[in-house]
């Protein structure tokens, strides 16, 4: 079959390889529909993820039609249609019993690997996403095997588009969780640092529950228009501001400041000036791995007593992180991978009786051939490029 492989930094390959197997009585083997890139791609095309080998292949947000089930997977059969969830999951751990899906602990064989990096714990596994979280084909591929079939993926019962479910398996739960984090009250201002897919999602979601304003922070003008148009949020162009952010949005909101933040920006973000130099040098030289410019200015700007809402992924140590404010301002942090299993249902509940179409931040439509151009084009925002979808 053919699948986009990791072949080194900035380097995706479409090539043929071998069709996934059953190899658990638990897997299923998906023949792919709809495939898409995500931000958390950029991270390994950029070489930011430890553990990424030679080949392997990438992809988290898939979907598509059962073709084979080994004999435990009593749910699915031949033919079902179904969304799969980006974090591999057992079902029956701790964790995955208490809606913590994205830490269960059965679902990653390389668990040692990770756990040097967290203190000896161990997060579930991903699709397609390095080593360290479990080495698992990824699904931007004509096949691929979904490991737990009985629990991650969902069946779509009517014959909505892909187009309009495919992002429940990652960008919509994850922008909604963000959002949901915040604790939202009526009457609520959230600020959202970033508007790609994730920030336009936290937007979205932080209306439908409950914000009175939501202010959108990015760069480029075509990111910002979605997120002012679509997501109907008020926005700032940071490049065109002389003040630090922190003062622009206190003004916006009348000396408060916003109740909550987001950072959808992440480990990679773009600065400017001495600082931006000092963190560009330190994570080359892999002595920091993470940029964390948005989520400084994002703790710098949030109100007094509010919450630090970070799906921004982040996978290291941090410099300059500004805990005084933190501290000062009383404030609460919420981060982490998405417990996409636990938004699945619901959320597409909300798709199908119209509160919200996700199909809309879709920029690019391509064949999976594409994917090695796309991905150049969407890690450099050019072309207009806020989300792709690979056919396969
Ligand atoms: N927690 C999870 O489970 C989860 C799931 C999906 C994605 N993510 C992460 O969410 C983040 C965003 O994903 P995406 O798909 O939207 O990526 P993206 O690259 O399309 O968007 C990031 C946006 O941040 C903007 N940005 C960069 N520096 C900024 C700054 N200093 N201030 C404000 N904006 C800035 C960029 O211009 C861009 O528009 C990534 O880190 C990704 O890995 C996390
Ligand atoms: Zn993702
Ligand atoms: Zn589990």
């Amino acid at each position: 079959m053919k699948a986009v492989t990791w072949q080194g930094v900035g380097d995706m390959r479409v090539e043929r390889v071998p069709d996934p197997e059953l190899v658990n009585p638990r897997d299923a083997i998906i023949r792919v529909t709809s495939t898409a890139i995500c931000g958390s791609d950029l991270h390994p095309y950029d070489g930011k993820i430890p553990t990424m080998e030679k080949g392997d292949i990438m992809g988290h947000e898939f979907m598509g039609v059962v073709e084979e089930v080994g004999p435990s997977v009593k749910n699915l059969k031949r033919g079902d249609r179904v969304v799969v969830p980006f974090n591999i999951c057992c079902g029956t751990c701790w964790y995955c019993r208490n809606d913590l899906w994205a830490q269960c602990s059965n679902s990653n064989p390389n668990a040692p690997l990770v756990e040097a990096a967290t203190g000896g714990f161990n997060p579930a596994a991903l699709f397609g996403y390095s080593h360290m979280y479990g080495g698992y084909a990824g699904g931007q591929a004509e096949y691929a095997r979904v490991p737990f079939a009985d629990v991650g993926p969902l069946k779509i019962e009517s014959d909505i588009a892909d187009e309009k479910v495919l992002f429940l398996t990652d960008i919509f739960p994850t922008g909604y969780q963000a959002a949901e984090a915040c604790g939202i009250k009526p009457g609520d201002t959230v600020a959202v640092w970033g508007c790609g897919p994730v920030g336009l999602f936290a937007i979205q979601s932080a209306y439908l529950l409950g914000a009175e304003r939501v202010i959108a922070v990015d760069r480029f003008p075509d990111r910002l228009a979605m997120a002012r148009d679509l997501c109907k949020a008020e926005v700032v162009n940071y490049e065109e501001i002389e003040d630090p952010i922190s003062f622009v949005l206190k003004d916006m909101t009348g000396g408060r400041g916003p109740d909550h933040v987001i950072d959808a920006v992440g480990m990679e973000a773009h600065g400017t000036g001495i600082y931006d130099q000092v963190d560009r040098f330190k994570q080359f030289t892999k002595v920091q791995l993470d940029r964390a410019t948005a989520l400084r200015e994002a703790i710098l700007a949030c109100g007094k007593g509010g919450t630090v809402s970070i799906p921004g992924v982040y996978i290291g140590f941090i410099d300059k992180f500004p805990m005084g404010a933190a501290f000062a301002k009383g404030l609460t942090f919420k981060m982490g991978q998405t417990n996409t299993q636990k938004y699945v249902k619901p959320l597409l509940d909300m798709i199908e009786a119209g509160k919200i179409d996700p199909s809309q931040v879709i920029t690019h439509r391509v064949p999976i051939d594409e994917a090695p151009e796309m991905y150049r084009t969407f890690r450099d925002k050019k072309d207009g490029c806020i989300k792709v979808v690979l056919k396969p």
